[in-house]
């Protein structure tokens, strides 16, 4: 039987609304407005916001969007924003990703690893980024995660802390 096809249109969100927490949402500012990522979000503050956390590089819209149509047709990635909308521009003040991994152990497992988590600096401090951990716990919790984890600096253990994690061994790496 040939599987039926899922068509998502440039002004879908990357992942279904469904999956969005509406406790989390109620929890935000005033304004405030939590959302999957969208194709349309190229100049909406989103790689300014992940210019707090590392060196983003200059992307062109058309790669911008090339890899977004990329992320949709793998179907594992979960990118969340967190817009300000009584902003004109610049109104994505926070973003966080979950990349699940799909395993032969566990009965066929999956995890979920939480990445790039970044709150543009004049918005850090209201407890967004909190906002963000516990809106991806609940789409991983949602998918049938059994676990997620995450890669932090040692600056950066106390807020993983306060949003329920607990230090579980040791990263390594190799760097190409
Ligand atoms: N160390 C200890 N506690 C912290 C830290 C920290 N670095 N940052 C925040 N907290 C505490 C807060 O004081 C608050 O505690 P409270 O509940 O007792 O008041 C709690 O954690 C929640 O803080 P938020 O207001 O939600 O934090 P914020 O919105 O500022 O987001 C973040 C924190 C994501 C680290 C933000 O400062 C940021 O974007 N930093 C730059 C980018 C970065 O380092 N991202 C994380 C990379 S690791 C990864 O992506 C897996």
């Amino acid at each position: 039987m040939i599987p039926p096809i899922t068509v998502t249109t440039p002004q879908d969100g990357l992942f279904s609304e469904s999956l969005i927490s509406p406790d989390v949402s109620a929890s935000l500012p005033q304004g405030y407005q939590l959302r999957a990522l969208r194709r349309s979000d190229y100049d909406s503050g989103f790689l300014d916001c992940l210019r707090v956390l590392t060196t983003v590089g200059d992307i062109s819209e058309e790669k911008f969007q090339k890899q977004y149509d990329n992320m949709v047709a793998r179907e594992d990635y979960y990118i969340i924003v967190i817009e300000d909308t009584n902003r004109e521009k610049n109104s994505v003040v926070a973003t966080g990703a979950l990349i699940v991994e799909h395993k032969f152990i566990h009965s066929l497992g999956k995890v979920g690893h939480i990445e790039d988590i970044a709150v543009a600096k004049d918005q850090q401090g209201k407890k967004l980024g909190l906002r963000l951990i516990q809106a991806l716990d609940f789409v991983a919790e949602k998918i049938g995660c059994y676990k997620s984890i995450l890669d932090c600096s040692d600056a950066n253990e106390g807020f993983y802390v306060k949003c329920g994690f607990r230090r579980a061994g040791l990263q390594m790496a190799h760097y190409y």
